[in-house]
């Protein structure tokens, strides 16, 4: 039986996260300059949606550009710019026709008005969609991320719109990019680094990890149904004893 087969329907993550990594070393490995990892990783990037896409992942938010990765050397950054604007041209239709709904996260005002206009025509064109939620993070930073959310809710305060007694979990949740998402189960990333690299910290406080050494631009639907399967073996605690879970009863 093949892994796609032995997936389960009903144990499903609501919410997939990837940190796509690897494409420079990618690349390096085949003679080639950074770029063309890049370009060769949007192929990764259609097998995963459709993936998700066939065995009906709700949610799948995929780490593009962090804000660290606005220090790279120029032209690598102008080459990923134009590469985000080709790739969502070019897959506007197809995802229309999948049925898939375009989200973005991140510090969006920082990116070049091109990139902007582009993603947001996807996003607009897409938003009636009800199958699959693409939510791509660009220029983004967790960090920033919950450092945007105390000052949104600081204001609040000093507003009066909030009180500091009703602050809890739900509220910072809301003052999130993420907040009409739920948290990922699982998060993915590739290329054998063991790091969070500043992606989704408060969002991922539960999610079940996994990596593998696959360079991003290798990683194949195969590869997605590996990690997917490999979740489902996994017993979610959340601090109880094993013998508690409903299952086990
Ligand atoms: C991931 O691949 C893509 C981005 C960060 C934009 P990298 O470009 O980080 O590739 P490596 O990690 O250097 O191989
Ligand atoms: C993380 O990859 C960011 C993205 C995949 C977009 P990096 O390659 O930038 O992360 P580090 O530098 O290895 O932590
Ligand atoms: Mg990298």
């Amino acid at each position: 039986m093949n892994v796609k087969e032995k997936i389960l329907k009903n144990k499903l993550p609501l919410h997939i996260a990837i940190i796509m990594d690897g494409n420079g070393r990618w690349a390096k490995k085949k003679g080639n300059r950074r770029i063309f990892g890049h370009k060769s990783g949007v192929k990764a990037v259609k097998e995963t949606v459709e993936a998700a896409g066939e065995i009906g992942i709700k949610y799948l938010t995929l780490y593009a550009f962090s804000t660290e990765n606005w220090n790279r050397p120029k032209v690598e950054v102008d080459a990923l710019m134009s590469l985000f604007i080709s790739a969502v041209k070019n897959e506007t239709e197809n995802l229309i026709k999948n049925n898939v709904r375009m989200k973005a996260i991140g510090n969006l005002e920082t990116l070049p008005n091109s990139v902007l206009e582009n993603l947001n025509e996807i996003i607009d064109k897409t938003k009636d969609n009800t199958g699959l939620t693409l939510i791509l993070a660009l220029s983004y930073s967790s960090r920033q991320e919950i450092t945007n959310a105390v000052t949104k809710i600081t204001k609040k305060i000093t507003s009066g719109e909030i009180s500091i007694e009703n602050i809890n979990e739900e509220i910072i949740s809301d003052h999130l990019y993420t907040n009409e998402f739920p948290d990922p189960e699982l998060l993915i990333r590739t290329s054998g680094e063991f790091r969070i690299s500043n992606f989704l910290l408060w969002q991922i406080s539960y999610s079940e990890l996994y990596f593998t050494d696959t360079l991003w631009p290798d990683f194949s639907k195969e590869d997605f149904f590996n990690a997917v399967y490999n979740f489902q073996q996994r017993e979610r605690r959340f601090g109880k004893t094993s013998e508690q879970l409903p299952d086990k009863k």
